[in-house]
């Protein structure tokens, strides 16, 4: 992640990806209990949720005004708000930040769009590096069969309606999620991504998790990581 900037602070951020229902909130909630239970403050931060950007969204969303460039623009501006707004601050402040997608979705997704992967990028250099950057890597059919079904009908951009792939929105989305997949595997040694192999049980992959952060930000965690007061 050459461009990135480095992580000065004292808290660490961990960060995972992986296409839709790789399993990513799963883990990552699991992960982040384990390190409260060590009493260190942890704060959450999720892909899209910046209130700033709330409002244009969900007009552009329901008007299906978005061209792909529109639409990466909007997703940065709502990164660069938490960045800004929360993730830089709770590591200022020593926090373990656990993101549920960082800019490596944009990265695949918009790439998967046809934006210019080093124009994404760029829009993306002020990204704060991450400690530890999980891929919860599963071929499409795994993640089809624990979403599908499983969850609310599929939007229009979400299934990447917007590319005129298919008209089904189920095989749309199909076909875009394999788009993404591919983006994310072409990038994963470059970007320095702990792979893990998401088909695995929730528990053996939450043991692999726990222990490539042991490995590689145990110490830190030890010494430089705020902790809750202990009554
Ligand atoms: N290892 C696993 N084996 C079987 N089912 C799993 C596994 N991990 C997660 N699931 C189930 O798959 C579904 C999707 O998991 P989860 O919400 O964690 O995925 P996600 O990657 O966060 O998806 P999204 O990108 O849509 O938010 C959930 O119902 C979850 O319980
Ligand atoms: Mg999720």
């Amino acid at each position: 992640m050459p461009q990135f900037r480095p992580n000065l602070f004292p808290g660490k951020l961990i960060i995972v990806e992986g296409i839709d229902g790789s399993g990513k909130s799963t883990q990552l909630s699991l992960l982040s209990q384990w390190l409260r239970s060590k009493n260190l403050v942890v704060s959450f931060s999720e892909w899209n949720s910046s209130s700033i950007v709330r409002g244009t969204t969900r007009q552009g969303k329901k008007k299906q005004m978005f061209t792909p460039t529109t639409f990466s623009l909007i997703h940065a501006t709502d990164f660069a708000d938490r960045l800004e707004r929360r993730i830089r601050p709770m590591l200022e402040a020593g926090a373990v930040v656990c993101a549920d997608r960082y800019a490596f979705t944009a990265f695949a997704r918009d790439a998967a769009r046809g934006v210019r992967r080093d124009w994404v990028r760029n829009l993306y250099r002020v990204a704060i590096q991450p400690d530890l950057a999980f891929y919860f890597r599963v071929p499409l059919g795994v993640a089809l069969k624990r979403i599908l079904g499983g969850r609310a009908a599929l939007k229009y951009y979400e299934a990447g309606m917007d590319l005129g792939l298919s008209p089904d929105i189920e095989e749309s989305f199909a076909l875009f999620q394999q788009r993404i997949l591919e983006e994310y595997d072409s990038m994963a040694e470059e970007m320095g991504f702990h792979v893990i192999d998401a088909t695995q049980s929730i528990k053996k992959q939450q043991k692999q998790v726990r222990q490539i952060v042991l490995q590689h930000i145990g110490d830190a965690l030890e010494r430089d990581v705020l902790r809750s007061p202990t009554e």
